[in-house]
């Protein structure tokens, strides 16, 4: 923590960082004409949200409701709700539509603390919605202030049409829609939802050995439900974040402990699906894993945009030290996206992504449990405009 400090941007970089005086002196602020703004409360780097499904269309109200009277996520997705609702719904709504949609989500997202933020598809489930999304995605961030990186999740679930020959849907993963969004640079990684009834661990190594082949990242839903050696598979795959992981096993933990694939926690989930257990944090951080939280943002299992909500919820659920869940939304944030070098912290060299806080001590940002407290915001170097009134999420509800 530095007091009475100041942060010296020069282009979309960080060039110095120190006690304002100090920074004063060396670089000559005041004669070299450098606009100087003042900022009251705690600055944080921007935050990274490195997992979040944001293109979707309405809300799963009903899904909430039947969990809440006792169903759970795999008997409400079995009874005609879950992911492949949201399917349908994405597959009628146009690139356009659904751009609106995100543009609204992001301005959000931005407006809790997240400059940099992973978006996966997922709610396609074939190859002209897959890439719907991924494009609209892209217009998205070419759009808007926050820096969107977008991963294909082709493998979300086994679309309805290929229920009978799921092994065809593989394929066609394998050998049509993993190399046509390599072709067309929609995404940077392939991440697949690995859980016994969804895909099972063969199929997920063969879908990520062939984004692999197509020089894509790889990453991994693992360990969310049931365990299923999820954590360990992205390890031995040299993933870039293993995410969720409520069930991980005692070798998924040491698996990852001794890999540089990051733990991705995701406790507003859980909370939400109405579980009363979390993923093992503490014994995570204790075996030597980098640890990193997102919100998983998505209208089934996760409908927050918050990380100051998610960081609340590391310390009191997870276990986490303030300290922890500020390193997992930053550093170890920006790890799982292969951005560590990047950005994600306050210092010289970094992407000049800045949020200013109302707080006068720095853990409060993970204390005032879904308070809105960003006061200003940086993206690249220049300053954002402040959002206009409440930010909608925009949500499209279905006739
Ligand atoms: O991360 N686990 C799979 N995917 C999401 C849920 C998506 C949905 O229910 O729409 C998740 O929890
Ligand atoms: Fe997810």
């Amino acid at each position: 923590m530095l007091h009475d400090a100041a942060v010296l941007l020069e282009g979309d970089r960080i060039a110095a960082v120190g006690p304002f005086k100090d920074l004063q002196r060396v670089t000559g602020t005041v004669e070299r004409g450098v606009d100087v703004v003042e900022v009251a409360g705690v600055l944080f780097p921007g935050f990274v949200d490195c997992h979040t499904h944001a293109v979707f269309g309405a809300p799963r109200l009903d899904d909430h409701e039947r969990r809440a009277l006792g169903e759970d996520y795999k008997t409400v997705a079995a009874r005609g709700g879950g992911i492949l609702q949201s399917v349908r719904d994405v597959r009628a709504l146009g690139e356009s539509e659904l751009v609106a949609l995100l543009r609204a989500r992001v301005r959000a997202l931005l407006a809790h603390g997240s400059t940099t933020i992973e978006v996966k598809s997922g709610y396609g489930l074939d190859p002209t919605n897959e890439l719907k999304q991924l494009r609209a995605i892209r217009e998205t961030a070419t759009a808007e202030r926050a820096a969107l990186v977008p991963t294909f999740l082709g493998a979300h679930e086994v679309p309805p049409e290929f229920r009978d020959r799921r092994a065809d849907y593989v394929r066609l993963l394998c050998e049509e829609m993993i190399p046509a969004v390599a072709r067309e640079r929609l995404a940077t990684a392939v991440d697949v939802f690995c859980e016994p009834g969804v895909f099972d661990v063969v199929e997920t190594r063969t879908i990520l050995t062939a984004a692999r082949q197509h020089g894509l990242e790889v990453k991994l839903h693992a360990d969310e439900l049931e365990g299923s050696g999820g954590a360990e598979l992205a390890a031995a795959l040299g993933a870039r974040s293993a995410d969720h992981l409520a069930a991980i096993s005692d070798a998924g933990i040491r698996a990852l402990a001794t890999s540089d694939t990051v733990a991705v926690l995701l406790p507003a989930t859980m909370m939400f699906l109405g579980k009363r257990t979390q993923a093992p944090a503490r014994r995570l951080v204790e075996a030597g894993a980098a640890v990193a939280l997102a919100t998983d943002f998505n209208p089934g299992s996760s409908p927050t945009v918050g990380l100051p909500l998610v960081m609340a919820l590391g310390v009191s659920q997870l276990g986490l030290r303030y300290a922890e869940v500020v390193s997992a939304v930053t550093v170890n944030a920006a790890a799982a996206l292969g951005l560590a070098t990047d950005r994600g912290q306050i210092a010289p060299g970094f992407r000049a992504d800045l949020v200013s806080w109302g707080v006068s001590d720095w853990r409060e940002v993970a204390y005032w449990m879904g308070e809105q407290l960003v006061t200003a915001v940086w993206t690249g170097g220049s300053a954002c405009p402040a959002p206009a009134g409440s930010v909608s999420l925009g949500l499209h509800v279905q006739a």
